[in-house]
């Protein structure tokens, strides 16, 4: 051919080939780079053809095809392709220079493919959820936590519109002014069937490659944190609301009798206010000893507790009060039950809480009932106390043990209740690693069943 002239049909071909390839490859992702030094390729073949080189036509077809098919192997993903040309051809140096490119962009690819490994790695082991939306708030990445944390069953939530997905058209208006205005946005969610989980969601702007704003959610289960607030809060409102009531009583009758220390009803007014002073005292110690206990500051007095003993001694403080209520306070506990190892006195309190409830809830000519159960292997013992009382409805079954939780408030009240008796009873299960199981209809009656260990050193 003679050189400087048109191109010749095979050049004009390659050139349009790699054209052809590169077109395809800017539609790609990251595929831009090849693309370009394919262009590159082909422009420099253009030029070396203009600069009127001359080569024979055969080694310059073959040459021609073999880069083609290595940049068709590359364009199909194989960046291990390479390409060898004889040393004396002249397009050897383009192809060693196309060798040294895949090479870079082989290891590129590597690099970016463990990037993304890493960063699936850490976004599958977070705790916290991760979702981010692109442009029109679809989902276009979401880790395992946040699946679980929003509930999402559906397997492949990729590319669905957050409405689609998580429903929430509260969360939907956080996004979209995200993605309109630019702002980071803090916003609570939760399950329409349970409020009592709370996910805290952190919304903040991201730059999208393409369309406006997307956002990024992170999500943390605040539930627990938000119980025990709402927990302490409601402690500080009960705390006071059983200080008024007899504060106020105790400040009425004092002004009444400084007004007429003469009066006929002194002696009953004393006897009230000393009355309302005893339940001020009693809460107090109560409180006192359920936070010794949450703090672990309780000193504990170990050691082996015969049962029998123990609880009879607690039955023969009871009698009385059982006998002046009309009630039945019976035993069946056997003489010789395996001893356990625990506190003697802590134990005493436990099981004079539950019989002093028995008896308390139980309308005259009912009847209360101690006796034992001993699990198979013998590490546990249980101590059952049962009356034939009002019973407790099933709905507060899961509250009784709440300091200060009453299902009947003023019935409580007025036979002196604090609410804290049962919550000092976990306490102390807890205290000796056992357990308490509950057993109530209502009008039929209650069966409280605490199961303690027999073994040393289990307790402590
Ligand atoms: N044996 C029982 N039968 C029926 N209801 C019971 C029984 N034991 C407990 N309850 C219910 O559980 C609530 C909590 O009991 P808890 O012993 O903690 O408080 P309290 O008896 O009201 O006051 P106190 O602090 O003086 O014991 C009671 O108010 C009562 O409603
Ligand atoms: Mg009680």
């Amino acid at each position: 051919m003679k050189s400087g002239g048109r191109l010749r049909p095979y050049a004009i071909l390659a050139v349009l080939s790699l054209a052809t390839v590169a077109n395809f490859l800017m539609r790609l992702p990251h595929g831009q780079v090849e693309a370009g030094i394919l262009l590159a390729v082909a422009w420099i073949l253009a030029l070396n053809h203009w600069r009127g080189r001359r080569l024979s036509d055969a080694l310059l077809q073959e040459s021609i095809v073999q880069l083609k098919e290595t940049v068709s192997r590359w364009a199909s993903g194989d960046l291990e392709a390479r390409v060898y040309l004889d040393q004396e051809d002249p397009l050897d140096s383009l192809a060693h220079g196309m060798n040294g490119v895949a090479e870079v962009l082989r290891e590129r690819t590597r690099d970016l493919g463990e990037d993304k490994d890493r960063l699936e790695t850490i976004l599958a082991s977070m705790a916290n959820g991760i979702i981010i939306f692109g442009h029109g708030l679809g989902i276009s990445l979401i880790n395992q936590a946040a699946m679980s944390l929003f509930m999402i069953d559906e397997p492949n939530p990729q590319g669905r519109h957050v409405l689609e997905i998580i429903r929430d058209t509260g969360l939907h208006d956080a996004l979209a002014r995200v993605t309109r205005e630019g702002v980071t946005v803090t916003q609570d969610w939760s399950p329409v069937e349970d409020d009592n989980v709370v996910i805290e969601c952190t919304i903040a702007p991201i730059n999208q490659p393409v369309g406006g704003l997307g956002a990024v959610l992170v999500a943390r289960d605040v539930s627990s944190q938000r119980q025990v607030n709402r927990l302490r809060q409601d402690f500080v409102a009960n705390v006071s609301h059983e200080l008024q009531t007899p504060l106020t009583i105790i400040k009425g009758f004092t002004e009444t009798l400084m007004d007429d220390p003469q009066l006929d009803m002194t002696p009953r007014f004393l006897e009230l206010i000393y009355e309302e002073t005893n339940r001020m005292t009693r809460l107090v110690d109560d409180l006192l000893a359920l936070s010794r206990m949450e703090h672990h500051s309780l000193p504990v007095r170990w050691q082996w507790v015969d049962l029998t003993v123990l609880i009879e001694g607690t039955r023969t403080k009871l009698l009385a009060r059982a006998k002046k209520q009309g009630l039945d306070l019976g035993s069946q506990l056997p003489a010789h039950l395996p001893l356990v190892f625990g506190d003697p006195d802590l134990l005493s309190e436990l099981f004079l809480n539950l019989i002093a409830n028995a008896i308390q809830y139980t309308p005259q000519g009912g009847e209360v009932n101690i006796d034992s159960l001993v699990d198979p292997d013998g590490e546990m013992i249980a101590i059952r106390i049962r009356d034939s009382g009002i019973g407790i409805p099933s709905q507060d079954l899961s509250r009784i043990f709440e300091r200060f939780y009453r299902v009947d408030r003023a019935r409580s009240r007025a036979s002196g209740g604090t609410g804290l008796g049962l919550a000092i009873v976990k306490h102390i299960i807890e205290l000796h690693h056992g357990r308490i199981q509950v057993k109530s209809a209502v009008g039929q009656g209650s069966e409280f069943i605490v199961w303690l260990s027999t073994r040393e050193g289990r307790g402590r």
